[in-house]
């Protein structure tokens, strides 16, 4: 079921800073920065080979990641997102396996317009799962 690893999502405080970081130090393209009011967070892609890395920073008041970032102030991995063919059947597959989806359950326009869905991380390796439909 599982297809690629589309992107690893990190929570920052700061994603000015966050930039200079995988910029400056690590070499790597970031693309410009994208607000998504839809979803509480600015984001960047930091471009990679093989995959992508997402910065997130809190937008708003009731931003999904700011309880992530007052538990951990400095960021940290928020979700890893991965690939599926379709996007009903892995729900329908995980439910039956008795997983918890997040939300209604319905899948939403992700960050980069594509169906995406959230998995418990109680079910999950105590890891945020996302799934996209490629
Ligand atoms: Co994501």
């Amino acid at each position: 079921m599982l297809g690629r690893l589309n992107h690893v999502a990190i929570a920052v405080p700061d994603l000015e800073a966050g930039c200079r970081v995988y910029k400056s130090m690590l070499g790597a393209t970031v693309s410009e920065p994208q607000a998504e009011p839809d979803h509480g967070v600015t984001v960047v892609f930091v471009e990679l080979p093989n995959t992508k890395v997402e910065l997130l920073e809190p937008l708003g008041e009731n931003s999904p990641i700011q309880a992530f970032l007052d538990k951990s102030p400095a960021g940290g991995i928020h979700h890893v997102c991965y690939e599926v063919d379709d996007i009903i059947a892995a729900r329908d597959h995980l439910k039956q396996e008795g997983a918890r989806v997040l939300g209604d359950g319905e899948p939403k326009t992700g960050a980069h317009g594509k169906p995406v869905l959230f998995l418990h991380p109680k079910d999950f390796c105590g890891t945020l799962v996302e799934l996209e439909q490629a």
